[in-house]
């Protein structure tokens, strides 16, 4: 199959990248040098060019606080370049798999969202992100709008490997115990997307891996899985002074892939200690 992979050089998209290597498919991964998607003529012109059966957007504004700061730039690329993308893929009968994320949500529901729960996004990532989606549903009907959460991985640096500095070096790490979600191994999601990719399935999947936590108990069991303590500074988001509110508990459930039988995702701790010994070798 012919896939376009915009967002390639990111967390997930790195995964997708290395996932699809080992397989007969032909990715085309542009940089946001050579295809920004803000740029309507940029991805109109990449698309008809290759003429991919399937368009994977990984491309996003993702720090929530600088989406706060500079809101022309998170709409540009989170709302305007998946329309973009939609409106290309239209023209050339591709499908469309979108990345979108749990921030879509306020964060008041108290347990795991699915997709059936009504969207109230609280800070500017998330109300970018889904109008990014609504673009999305409104351009074309052959989609598949992808939630994530609080993504790990080895595309760059993230929670996870803070956690894990802070642990082996003996730094203070700071921890906050009121905001909830579901911690997600990007190899995880990349295998699941692909699955889903090869199906003929389509509209809004949760994807993240199985259960939820706070950031202080992604802390504690990094350190008992490297057998360490470390200095942890406990705080509520309140004392957490950033730009942009996070919502307090944007745990996702799986519900869509679980209806259909196809809800791969393994539970977070697990994935986390497959993540640390992957990259750390230390457990
Ligand atoms: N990371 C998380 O915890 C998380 C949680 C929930 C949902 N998600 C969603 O998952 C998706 C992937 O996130 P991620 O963390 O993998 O992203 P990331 O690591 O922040 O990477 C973002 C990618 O977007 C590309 N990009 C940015 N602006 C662009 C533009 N104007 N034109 C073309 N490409 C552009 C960047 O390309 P260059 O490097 O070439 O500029 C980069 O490859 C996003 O939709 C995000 O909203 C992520």
């Amino acid at each position: 199959m012919k896939i376009l992979l915009f967002g390639a050089g990111g967390l997930v998209g790195k995964e997708l990248v290395a996932l699809y290597a080992r397989t007969a498919n032909e990715v085309s991964r542009p940089t946001s040098a050579e295809v920004d998607i803000t740029k309507f003529e940029q991805v109109q012109d990449f698309v008809n060019e290759h003429k991919p059966e399937l368009i994977i957007n990984c491309a996003a504004l993702t720090d929530v606080d600088k989406c706060e700061l500079e809101e022309d730039t998170a709409y540009k690329i989170n709302a305007l370049g998946p329309k973009h993308i939609a409106l290309a893929a239209r023209e050339q009968h591709a499908k469309v798999i979108h990345l979108s994320t749990d921030y879509v949500f306020d964060g008041e529901k108290g347990e795991p969202y699915n997709e059936f729960d009504a969207t109230q996004p609280i800070n500017i990532y998330g109300k970018s992100k889904l109008d990014g989606e609504e673009f999305i549903k409104e351009v074309t009907d052959d989609f598949m709008i992808i939630r994530t959460a609080w993504v790990f991985g080895k595309g760059r640096g993230n929670f996870v490997d803070y956690v894990v500095d802070g642990v082996l070096k003996q730094k203070e790490i700071t921890a906050i115990k009121d905001m909830v979600s579901s911690p997600t191994y990007a190899e995880d999601l990349a295998v699941q997307i692909k699955k889903m990719a090869e199906t003929r399935e389509t509209g809004i999947f949760h994807m993240a891996n199985k259960g939820y936590g706070t950031r202080l108990e992604i802390v504690e069991e990094i350190m008992s899985l490297i057998g360490k303590p470390a200095n942890v500074k406990v705080i509520t988001q309140r004392q957490w002074e950033k730009p942009a509110k996070r919502p307090a508990f944007s745990a996702l459930n799986n519900y869509h892939l679980t209806v259909l039988g196809k809800n791969e995702m393994p539970e977070w701790k697990e994935a986390l200690k497959r993540y640390l010994k992957a990259k750390y070798k230390i457990i």
